[in-house]
């Protein structure tokens, strides 16, 4: 009897500890479901008028425990028991709360952003923490629900048992509801210039190994991790995105399928030493997202990362300004010359070479010119891995730091710097002081990093915690020289741009250095992924598709129409943008080039016409300021005839359009030299009048696009 009763009260005991608490997003369609478990594990499901979007799911961490064994020869911390912080929770309180605000960034996809969500944050409790009777540890999970997806993270607030802690694992899942399709790049702590493969879920093992090849430094996850922002389709036609935002002080997330339940779990970048996040208590992780939309365009619509950061940090934004760039650059790429002075190619960065180019950027309005390979190291670097190679002030002695500054401001333009860091990050910290420093005595005001290579110290990677706190304090540190900062390599953004708009770009995926490699789809799926986090430099604007022209040594060839190229200027939005080809490519094309010389960079308003991930997306920006419109529009490998409806234009106006259109013969995909490799720069342009009741019907070339600029 005493038996029965013991476990009658254990029962009910485990019952009271079970909780559900429930969240709608503002228009009700959304629903979050946060649960407690009787054994206190927390979890979280989540739907869409009534369809099961994420399935129960857990959610948690486990720490590392203290310290428990030593090597006995080393004396050296070899082994760690750990602490299981997924379960065996209790529940404390559940607050609900809304917020509703409008806010303009400094630059963007649009001037007015709404930040409308309900919150609900649940407070729970790890009694007994490490099994020291009395010692419990507080952990809030934080949950924002807008009408087009989910936020979520955890936080430690301050508290008296529980402050220093490593994470070894975070628990959290995503539950799928089938096999949905998806478009993904393969999971790697190192590098995200990876081709997207659009597959069923349960293709992805499958398909991963042909979508990799080498890269500078590379470390794949496993045989089904992918990297977010990961976007998905349901059969029933719901578009599902997960990523992460406002990714702080803690390691990029990866995301794990196990095919037998067709769940996704986190995965965090490992650190050298195989832990997982090292964090001190006040302290919260990023936000990880779920967007949740019935309509592609609703994806490219979506503000939930930029919204779920924090606002600006700094204080004055003045000198924070749209830049439209040319690149001693191209050349190097395409293997013409080299960035290294005294290479038997040639140095790109020659003064008189320099020169020439300033001379055309400057022409053609340009507001800068990069630069790469000014500075001592390249030499001494190529190929090799070395800690101390750059200094990232020493120029070569064909480059006349002084003169040639003064030459662009004198014609109206800057120069743009570039700092390899050949991934030597302390070296670069060491540096960056007098690096910015010398930049300001010279008028530089934007650097253009990057991080080719395998991490110095070794055993760190891209995206571990390490490099994210690095990635961010180099971001304030350029705002305290006024400097604004276009990361290559560096961690694939997470809305950080809201906080520090000192971050104007990221280059973070496959850009279009990769050049023949590049499938004709990649560029219908940035915007549905890479961008969510933030803007690309994608360095768009190639008019030369086939290689041996520019470099007699090289075969490769671009798989995209020369419209298509003008059309990246609109569908991917950023706030710099490069001309990515050399001046005598664009000579070839003056009316062509036209239009990268007229399309804006900030933005009042965008529309999204038309989208599809993997087949097409047709975007209208109505231009900050001059209230002129621009339209573009790009395909995947198939040719494709789509209506232009005008509808976005104020009714009762007339305006002027200016039409640039792939010729009837052009063609991106089949355009290699034996096919014909002219067939990709053919294109048509008229100008039009129109008004909100045009409707145009626009042909796009296998790999092709279109742009318009309407006044
Ligand atoms: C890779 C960058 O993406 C590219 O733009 C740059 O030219 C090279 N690294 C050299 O730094
Ligand atoms: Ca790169």
């Amino acid at each position: 009897m005493k038996y029965i009763l013991t476990l009658l009260l254990m029962a009910t005991a485990l019952v009271a500890n079970a909780r559900t608490e429930t969240l709608k997003s503002p228009d009700g369609n959304l629903e979050l479901t946060f649960s407690l478990s009787e054994d206190g594990t927390p979890g979280y499901a989540l739907s869409y008028s009534d369809r099961e979007v994420i399935k129960p799911s857990p959610l948690g961490y486990t720490f590392r425990g203290d310290a428990s064994a030593k090597d006995p020869k080393t004396y050296m911390r070899v082994s760690y028991d750990t602490v299981d912080m997924g379960s065996g929770f209790v529940f404390v309180d559940a607050v609900k709360s809304e917020f509703d605000e409008t806010w303009e960034p400094v630059w963007g996809e649009e001037s007015h952003i709404r930040n409308h969500y309900n919150e609900l944050a649940v407070t729970l409790l790890k009694k007994d923490f490490k099994g020291k009777a009395g010692k419990d540890v507080v952990m809030v999970l934080r949950f924002r629900l807008y009408d087009d997806g989910l936020g979520f993270r955890y936080e430690f607030p301050a508290q008296d048992n529980l402050k220093y802690f490593i994470v070894m694992d975070e628990l959290t899942q995503f539950r799928m509801t089938g096999d949905h399709t998806a478009w993904w790049i393969a999971g790697d702590y190192d590098t995200q210039e990876y081709n997207y493969a659009q597959t069923r879920l349960s293709e992805i093992r499958e398909t991963l190994p042909k979508m990799i090849f080498n890269n500078a430094s590379q470390h794949v996850v496993g045989p089904t991790a992918v990297q977010t922002s990961l976007q998905m389709k349901t059969d029933d036609g719901l578009y599902v995105n997960i990523h992460e935002a406002a990714l702080v002080n803690y390691p990029t997330m990866t995301l794990i399928l196990n095919e037998e339940d067709l769940s996704f779990k986190a995965d965090l970048t490992p650190d050298a030493v195989g832990c997982r996040g090292r964090l001190c208590a006040p302290c919260t992780s990023p936000w990880r997202t779920v967007m949740v939309v019935d309509d592609a365009r609703k994806v490219l619509a979506s503000r939930i990362i930029l919204n779920l950061n924090e606002p600006c940090a700094l204080e004055d934004v003045s000198w924070i300004r749209p830049v439209k760039f040319m690149g001693v650059w191209w050349e190097m790429i395409t293997g013409w010359r080299s960035w290294a002075h005294g290479s038997r190619l040639g140095h790109g960065a020659d003064t008189e070479n320099v020169k020439k180019y300033i001379d055309f950027a400057a022409e053609h309005g340009f507001d800068a010119l990069l630069v790469e390979g000014w500075n001592e190291g390249w030499r001494d670097w190529f190929g090799n891995q070395k800690d101390e190679v750059f200094d990232f002030v020493t120029p070569f002695p064909d480059f006349d730091l002084p003169g040639l500054n003064e030459y662009a401001h004198s014609k109206g333009i800057k120069l743009m710097m570039h700092h390899e860091t050949s991934s030597s990050v302390v070296n670069y910290e060491r540096c960056m002081d007098d690096a910015f420093a010398l930049m300001k005595k010279y008028g530089y005001d934007a650097v253009k990093t990057g991080y080719v290579g395998d991490i110095i110290p070794y055993g760190e990677h891209h995206y571990g915690q390490f490099m994210i706190n690095h990635y961010n304090r180099v971001l304030k540190k350029a705002a305290e020289y006024e400097i604004m900062v276009n990361g290559h390599e560096a961690v694939r953004p997470t809305g950080l741009c809201r906080t520090y708009p000192n971050l104007v770009g990221n280059e973070s995926a496959m850009g279009m250095e990769f050049r023949s490699r590049i499938l004709p789809h990649h560029v219908t799926i940035l915007p549905f992924t890479r961008l969510q986090g933030g803007p690309m430099d994608f360095t768009p604007g190639i008019f030369e598709m086939d290689m041996s022209r520019n470099n007699p040594n090289s075969t490769q060839q671009i798989h995209s129409t020369l419209c298509k190229q003008l059309a990246l200027y609109v569908t991917q939005a950023s706030p710099i943008q490069m001309a990515g080809d050399m001046p005598k490519n664009y000579e070839r094309h003056p009316e062509a080039f036209r239009f990268i010389k007229d399309v804006a960079l900030d933005w009042e308003k965008s529309v999204y016409l038309a989208a599809e991930p993997g087949d097409y997306i047709i975007t209208a920006r109505k231009a900050k300021g001059s209230g002129e419109w621009f339209v573009g529009g790009v395909t995947d490998e198939n040719a494709r005839e789509m209506t232009v409806s005008f509808d976005f234009l104020e009714p009762g106006r007339k305006y002027m359009a200016r039409i640039y259109t792939d010729a009837k013969d052009a063609d991106g995909v089949n355009n290699t030299p034996e096919t014909g490799s002219e067939s990709c720069a053919k294109y048509e342009i008229k100008e039009m009048k129109v008004t909100s009741k045009t409707k145009l019907k626009v042909k796009m070339a296998p790999s092709g696009g279109f742009a318009i600029s309407i006044k």
